[in-house]
């Protein structure tokens, strides 16, 4: 029986998003074939989901402007999910019509960030998943909504834990599946996690939160620590740490997928991944990589 760690799980699961939120941040240009080739491999390496693209408007994200390729491309390997980011409708009929049955859509803890990533409002962006979550439900996709910024933001500076909790909860209100309460700088010391975990685990169904981290400062695995905790069992993770922050240049990017399972499998908790094979099939694709 252990002192300090009391109640950590048994089993995890790991969501990965380097194919969407590493590649869509790297200055690189990656041809959708070795985007294909990453995000089969991520399958065969145990990660069961997988965010595979965005639906965003292409001049937003020109990295990602081959979502339908790419999604055309993947296997659909047997208990994976490649769950793909949409902003508004439009976004979800393009996510259709490539056969997704699973989605994530975005907003954020702070104003400013929200005006500056998709030039809404936080309120606008609701009005936004409004129809996009319906038609989610119609054609029984699981839905997932991020909230960035949740800690910390590089215009507001800290956000308030009420703030973050807020936005959390208006989107499970509307009906998504998944809250991913996001550290988009990677600023989030273990003291801000605690703020907002302490106000999640009292309001919040646990069972639906996820923690998506950034590795900015080396913050990201002290957060998880305490994430695991407090009762959280997915954690996202990008392989090879792939996305370097806008926000910070030379910092890392993501949480690297192979880092935390190392940390996960360490203490003991299943995951039912291969943290060598994550790494490697990251360095086979950013050897197909050209600067942009
Ligand atoms: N895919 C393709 N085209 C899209 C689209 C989408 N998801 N959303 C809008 N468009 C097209 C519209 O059809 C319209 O085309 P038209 O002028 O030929 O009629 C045009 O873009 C403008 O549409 P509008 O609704 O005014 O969108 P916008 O220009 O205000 O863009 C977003 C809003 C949200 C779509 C855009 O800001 C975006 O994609 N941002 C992504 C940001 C992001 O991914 N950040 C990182 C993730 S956290
Ligand atoms: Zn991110």
């Amino acid at each position: 029986m252990s002192r300090f760690l009391r109640s950590l799980p048994d089993r995890v699961t790991v969501f990965e998003v380097g194919p969407r939120d590493g590649l869509q941040n790297e200055s690189i240009q990656i041809p959708s074939e070795a985007k294909i080739t990453f995000i089969n491999e991520l399958a065969e390496a145990g990660l069961t989901w997988i965010e595979a693209t965005s639906f965003v408007h292409p001049k937003a994200i020109p990295q990602l402007a081959d979502a339908g390729e790419v999604m055309a491309g993947i296997e659909r390997k047997r208990g994976v999910r490649y769950p793909v980011l949409v902003p508004n409708e439009r976004g979800m009929e393009r996510a259709l019509e490539s056969g997704v049955d699973a989605i994530c859509v975005f907003t954020a803890a702070s104003e400013e960030f929200s005006q500056a990533n998709v030039r809404a409002t936080i309120d606008e962006t609701f009005e936004r998943f409004k129809p996009v979550v319906t038609m989610a439900k119609q054609h029984d996709a699981w839905v997932r909504g991020y909230v960035s910024m949740a800690f910390h933001c590089p215009y507001e500076g800290r956000i308030p834990p009420e703030k973050a909790l807020d936005v959390s909860a208006r989107l499970l209100d509307l009906g998504v599946d998944e809250v991913a309460i996001s550290d988009t700088v990677g600023r989030a010391t273990p003291r801000d996690m605690d703020a907002v975990l302490s106000l999640a685990v009292d309001q919040l169904p646990v069972g639906r939160l996820a923690l998506h981290l950034h590795d900015t400062f080396d913050l990201a695995l002290p957060n998880v620590m305490l994430g695991l905790e407090a009762g959280i069992t997915v954690f996202d993770g990008a392989a090879g740490g792939l996305g370097g922050c806008p926000f910070a240049p030379g910092a890392p990017g993501n949480l690297a997928t192979e880092k935390l399972v190392r940390l996960l499998h360490g203490l003991g908790i299943e995951t039912g991944i291969d943290e060598e094979r994550v790494a490697a099939a990251a360095e086979r694709m950013r050897a197909t990589a050209r600067p942009v």
